[in-house]
């Protein structure tokens, strides 16, 4: 969670102003990440007297307070022109502490503000850390776990800088990492080091952009490795502070781009979607990886490499960006989350271009995966497939589980990722994972890929974020390429898994006679769906409008379905949680008699999904035993378009919700669109700010 988002401007002569400009737009684009409070801090008069500004809340609240401090703050009542500067910014989603203006970044060293960091991630040895500090006298003002990174630069700055007056900032930095366990991207500036920025990453993940006001173009930064000559022999034990720094560079020439005269700006975030406006120039930073801007230079600094023997490219490449502005943008909508629904007949579209194509001349389709060719060999001769995820992720693995089972005839296991590292399940290297994930940044996700790497298991990714952590663990995978997903509640992405993962199961039985006429079936139902979308959304809109106002007022909401619909009950209910903080429960028909038929009567709304496949006669089954249980109240089937079956249920007890027909193992895909529609009217109806859901964040990385 949290965003951290920085600039510096090199002999550009930007103001004040532009830098604040910067910082808030970026911060804007970040708020998806965390939206407690938010702060920056600008250069003063000068670098060496920095105005800080927070703010508890949206960015648009912090925005309103450095409106208020422009006019009320003699420092800042004047723009001033700096031919460099600094400026960093972060919006938060509490761990440590409450809401409030102490407990916002950026954190200060003290009231002369000498050093301040922006923060994202959990420092897990705080409380031993924060305990020696105040043994020796340090004063706090918050309770997070970011203000004693701080409070401890300056510490060991003191320290250390009697003996060593020429003490740099990296060094410094490193010795401060040097003391820290648990996960953190960081962004420091200083008085004592002006016009310099720090910026390093364990865990947590941090971008960095360039742009040349010169017009030449860098694609690659060189590493400088780092070994030290006392290792830390174990991490795990409050890290000693010891007064000698003892870090040394293993090459002495710079790995900094010193072509000279260097004229533009670095930008740094937590995700690449925010640079996107300035630049889309950008390499990511590794963990362990110390990054220092210093007179239009920039060095890479690796921490650890010496340390953990393990290899390491010894260079940052720069990359280009390849999503596009208006996918970051909000465009007529009202919402992110009502954009990115209507958005995917487009990101489905995207998720399929290249990968499956049509002969014309035969009528016949092929998939193509690239991702994972070099691995199919592998996965092929699995004994297991494990799907691993979290949230709305894992129930796109529910929803595929069955036709990958279909096509490869390899049992298929889901695991909810958070339960699959407590149990410590055995894993084997005959074994397939497979993590799925929008962001590809997920903590318990992550905990999961490394757990499957120890265990040599063959591992894969399905990830939307380019570059994200998952997506350069996994040994091969799939991206989604549905577009930057800002609302908090996952729609796009979900239904692009969905279809990548029926992709993966396509891939894998591409040489399968036995499974040629399913799988011709199942391609053209996938190349049809954007189109069926496209042509039905808009009336599934207008039903789901009405339907969500006769819930306005209700307190719980059933929702149940089998077979490829219980992904879309469980997926359908989190979603009207989410947004509408209504409380919903997803429940699988089967089990309705077994305990939860009690929960029916006439006030209780149920949505029943009832697929034309083969669970149908079980669904109405199930339905007519609600129905016989209560004589009045909400009670909705989403069913098929023109399904016989169904339409004799519509009437006064019972409203219908036709969705176009596709093949079973796509209907989920389909059946989701009017509970994702749904969702986010309520939530409208309900007053409740939809893409920034109460005490949620896009990116779980706590
Ligand atoms: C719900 C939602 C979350 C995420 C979950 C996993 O709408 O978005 O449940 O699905 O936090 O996140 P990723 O997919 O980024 O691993």
């Amino acid at each position: 969670m949290c965003g951290i988002f920085a600039c510096v401007f090199c002999s550009t002569d930007a103001s004040r102003k532009e830098m604040i400009d910067v910082l808030l737009t970026g911060l804007h684009r970040l708020e998806y990440r965390g939206y407690d409070s938010a702060g920056i801090a600008v250069d003063g008069a000068g670098p060496e007297e920095p105005i800080v500004i927070k703010e508890v809340g949206s960015i648009a609240k912090l925005e309103n307070r450095v409106k208020e401090v422009e006019s009320s703050d003699n420092r800042m009542k004047e723009d001033v022109r700096f031919k460099d500067s600094v400026g960093i910014a972060h919006t938060r989603w509490a761990t440590h502490g409450p809401p409030s203006r102490e407990n916002s970044h950026p954190h200060s060293s003290g009231p002369e503000d000498n050093f301040l960091v922006v923060h994202n991630g959990i420092i897990t040895n705080n409380a031993v850390l924060r305990d020696m500090l105040t043994g020796h006298g340090v004063k706090f003002e918050s309770q997070t776990d970011s203000e004693t990174v701080v409070k401890l630069i300056q510490f060991l700055y003191d320290q250390l800088i009697q003996s060593m007056p020429d003490l740099s900032f990296p060094r410094l930095v490193m010795e401060v990492l040097r003391q820290l366990e648990g996960a953190y991207a960081f962004v420091f500036r200083s008085k004592m080091y002006p016009n310099e920025l720090i910026a390093c990453r364990l865990g947590s993940p941090l971008v960095v952009g360039t742009k040349d006001y010169r017009g030449t173009e860098r694609d690659v930064f060189k590493v400088n490795k780092i070994s030290q000559y006392n290792k830390l022999s174990n991490r795990g034990t409050p890290a000693p502070i010891t007064p000698v720094l003892n870090i040394v560079l293993d090459k002495e020439e710079p790995g900094t781009w010193t072509d000279g005269g260097f004229r533009g700006e670095y930008l740094f975030s937590s995700d690449a979607g925010a640079i996107a406006e300035r630049t889309d120039k950008v390499f990511y930073m590794e963990d362990n990886d110390v990054v220092h801007v210093r007179h239009g230079n920039l060095e890479v600094f690796n921490f650890h490499a010496a340390l953990d023997d393990h290899v390491l490219s010894d260079n940052r490449i720069i990359s280009t960006l390849p999503f596009e502005l208006e996918t970051i943008m909000r465009g007529s909508f009202d919402h992110y989350m009502l954009k990115e629904i209507y958005e995917q007949p487009e990101s489905l579209t995207s998720t399929m271009r290249g990968r499956i194509k049509k002969d014309e001349g035969t009528g016949r389709y092929e998939i193509h995966l690239g991702g994972v060719k070099s691995r199919l060999r592998d996965i092929l001769s699995s004994s297991r497939i494990i799907f691993v995820a979290c949230g709305s992720s894992y129930h796109a693995c529910l929803a595929a589980r069955q036709v990958v089972e279909e096509l490869t005839d390899v049992p298929v296991s889901v695991e909810l990722a958070s339960d699959f590292n407590d149990r410590k399940c055995p894993l084997f290297r005959s074994d397939t994972c497979v993590f799925v994930s929008q962001s590809g940044e997920t903590k318990d996700t992550l905990e999961s890929l490394s757990y499957a790497k120890g265990a040599d298991a063959v591992t894969v990714g399905v990830v939307n974020v380019v570059g994200s952590e998952i997506s350069r663990q996994t040994s091969c995978g799939i991206h989604l390429n549905a577009g930057s997903e800002i609302g908090v509640a996952s729609t796009k992405a979900y239904t692009s898994q969905i279809v990548a993962l029926v992709m993966f199961a396509l891939q894998l039985s591409h040489d399968r006679h036995s499974k040629d006429a399913r799988r011709q079936e199942i391609l053209a139902a996938l190349h049809e769906m954007p189109y069926q979308i496209e042509s039905s959304i808009k009336r599934i809109d207008e039903v789901t409008l009405r339907l969500a106002k006769s819930l306005e007022q209700s307190a719980s909401i059933l929702l149940s379905g089998r077979g490829f619909q219980f992904a879309t009950c469980l997926e359908g209910a989190l979603k009207i949680k989410e947004v509408s903080y209504t409380h919903t429960e997803g429940i699988h028909s089967g089990e309705l008699k077994h305990g939860p038929l009690a929960l029916i009567d006439d006030h209780m709304p149920v949505i029943f999904f009832a697929a034309s496949d083969n669970t149908k006669g079980h669904i109405q089954s199930a339905l007519q035993q609600v129905l016989a249980r209560r004589s009045s109240g909400v009670f909705v089937i989403v069913c098929t378009e023109d399904d016989p079956d169904m339409l004799k249920y519509r009437g006064n007890m019972c409203e219908l919700v036709e969705v176009p027909k596709t093949a079973d193992c796509l209907q989920s895909i389909i059946s989701i669109l009017p509970m994702q529609l749904l969702s986010y009217h309520l939530a409208v109806y309900r007053g409740h700010n939809v893409d920034q859901p109460r005490h949620l964040a896009k990116s779980v990385t706590v």
